[in-house]
C-alpha cells in the first residue's frame, strides 16, 4: 500500500482549528471555520499590506522601531504635558500572520510598566476624561488605576490630525476637550462620518486587530487628549477583551437582531461593550436628553416610559409605560438612527444587566441591522397612537 503524503502544514492548521473551538465553544462549526480560516488568510495578506505600510510611512519620516526602543523617544515621554507631533511615538511595525491573541502573548507581562507623572489636578481631569469610557469599564481598580498612570497628555491644536488612515497605530486616545472630525476614506475619497464633541475615545481598533488606522482624526479647535500607548493598552485591555469575549460570546450570538451579522462582526461587537449593572428604579435614559449609546438587556428588565401629552397636545410631565424590554433585546437605537433626542425614558425594573455599545461603534458595526431596527420604529409609532390616540412621526 503506498504512503499518503501529508502536505506540510495540514496538522497545525487543523490543531489550530481545533484548539480555537475548544477554547471559544461556537455554536457553528462550519462558520466558525469559515471565520477563522479567513481570518488567517486576512493575516496572510496584512503582512503583505503591513510591509507596504511600513516602506509607504518610513518616507514620511517616521521613525520605526522593532525590538530596541528610541531613547530620545523615552526622554519625550518622561514629561508631564506631551505635545503631539505625527512620528514623536515610536511606533511598533505590526507584522501579524494571525489575529491577535493576547493569551499567546506572554511577553506583555514582562513590560515594564509606563508611568508619566501627574499632578493632583491632573489626575483629577483625567479621571473625569476617562469616567464613562467603554473599554476601562472591564478593568478592576488595580488596573484602572495602572491606566491612569500610563496616560499622558496630549495638546492639539486647530486641523492637527491625530490619527491618518492607514498609518500603524501607536496610542489610543480619549477626549478631555475639544471637537474631533471622522474622516473615512472609501475608493479614494475621505468623507467625514461623524465627529467626537468633547467626549468619547479613539484609537482602540489598530491596536485591538493589528491593523492600519480605519480613519483620519481632526482636532477642529484646540483641544486635550491622553494617551494610551500599545503596550499598555495590549497588556490591560486587550487581554480583558479575550476574557469579555469567553463571557459575551455565546449571549451575543443569542441576540436576535444581531442574527444577519457575520460571527467576525457580532465579536467586534463584543470588544467594544461594557456591561453595565443598573438598581431598581435608577434612569438610564432621559428623554429629550442627547444620545451617546445603545443598550442590549442581558438581565433583567427595563421599563420605557413617555411623558404623557394633554388633549391640547401639551407634553404633561407624567410618564406613562409604553413598553419593558428583557434580555436579548435592545433600546436606545432610535435617537441615534434618527438623530433626534431620546424619545422616552428608560428606567431598571428590578437590577438589571444592561450591555452599552457607544455611537461610533454602533454606527460602525450596526449597519447591516439598520433595516430591521427602522422597521420596528414603526411598531413604536403604532403603540403611541394606540396610547395617545394621536398619530406620531418619530423618524423626521
Ligand atoms: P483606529 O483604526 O485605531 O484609528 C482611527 C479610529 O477612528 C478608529 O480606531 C476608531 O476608534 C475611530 N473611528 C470612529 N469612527 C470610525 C469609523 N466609521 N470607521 C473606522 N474608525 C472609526
Ligand atoms: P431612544 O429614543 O434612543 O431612547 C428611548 C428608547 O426607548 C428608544 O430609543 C427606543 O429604543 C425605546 N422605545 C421603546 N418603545 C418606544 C416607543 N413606543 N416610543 C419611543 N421609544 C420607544
Amino acid at each position: 500500500m503506498s504512503a499518503v503524503e501529508i502536505p506540510a502544514g495540514l496538522k497545525e492548521l487543523l490543531q489550530g482549528y481545533a484548539v480555537e473551538v475548544l477554547r471559544r465553544k461556537p455554536s457553528d462549526l462550519v462558520e466558525f471555520a469559515v471565520q477563522h480560516f479567513t481570518g488567517i488568510l486576512e493575516g496572510q495578506s496584512n503582512d503583505q499590506k503591513t510591509k507596504k505600510l511600513v516602506g509607504k510611512t518610513a518616507h514620511k519620516g517616521v521613525a520605526f522601531e522593532t525590538n530596541e526602543s528610541n531613547k530620545d523617544d523615552e526622554e519625550d515621554e518622561e514629561e508631564d504635558t506631551v505635545k503631539y507631533t505625527t512620528g514623536k511615538y515610536s511606533r511598533r511595525v505590526s507584522v501579524c500572520a494571525e489575529p491577535y491573541n493576547p493569551d499567546d502573548d506572554e511577553d506583555d507581562d514582562m513590560e515594564p510598566r509606563v508611568m508619566h507623572p501627574k499632578t493632583d489636578v491632573q489626575r483629577r481631569r483625567l479621571q473625569d476624561a476617562c469616567r464613562d469610557i467603554l473599554l476601562f469599564k472591564t478593568l478592576d481598580q488595580e488596573q484602572f488605576s495602572e491606566v491612569l498612570d500610563a496616560m499622558f497628555e496630549v495638546l492639539v491644536k486647530p486641523q492637527e490630525h491625530i490619527i491618518d488612515q492607514g498609518d500603524d497605530g501607536d496610542n489610543f486616545y480619549v477626549i478631555e476637550k475639544g471637537v474631533y472630525d471622522i474622516f473615512v476614506q472609501k475608493e479614494g475619497v475621505s468623507m467625514c462620518v461623524g465627529k467626537y464633541d468633547n467626549k468619547g475615545s479613539f484609537g482602540e481598533l489598530a491596536l485591538m486587530y493589528n491593523t492600519p488606522r480605519a480613519a483620519t482624526i481632526v482636532a477642529t479647535e484646540e483641544g486635550a487628549l491622553w494617551g494610551l500607548d500599545r503596550s499598555t493598552f495590549h497588556r490591560l485591555i486587550v487581554k480583558n477583551n479575550a476574557k469579555k469575549r469567553r463571557v459575551y460570546e455565546a449571549f451575543i450570538e443569542s441576540v436576535p437582531l444581531l442574527k444577519s451579522l457575520e460571527l467576525s462582526e457580532r465579536m467586534k461587537i463584543v470588544d467594544v461593550l461594557a456591561a453595565r449593572t443598573f438598581k431598581d428604579g435608577e434612569c438610564l435614559i432621559t428623554q429629550g436628553e442627547e444620545a451617546d449609546c445603545f443598550y442590549i438587556v442581558a438581565s433583567g428588565e427595563v421599563k420605557i416610559m413617555i411623558k404623557s401629552k394633554t388633549k391640547a397636545g401639551q407634553q404633561d410631565n407624567a410618564e406613562v409605560e409604553v413598553a419593558r424590554c428583557s434580555r436579548g433585546q435592545y433600546f436606545g437605537e432610535l435617537a441615534l438612527v434618527t438623530n433626534k433626542p431620546r424619545a422616552a425614558s428608560v428606567y431598571a425594573a428590578g437590577e438589571t444587566k444592561c450591555l452599552v455599545i457607544d455611537i461610533q461603534a454602533f454606527e460602525r458595526l450596526l449597519g447591516p441591522c439598520m433595516e430591521i431596527m427602522k422597521r420596528n420604529i414603526s411598531q413604536y409609532e403604532d403603540q403611541l397612537v394606540a396610547l395617545f390616540g394621536s398619530s406620531v412621526d418619530l423618524k423626521h
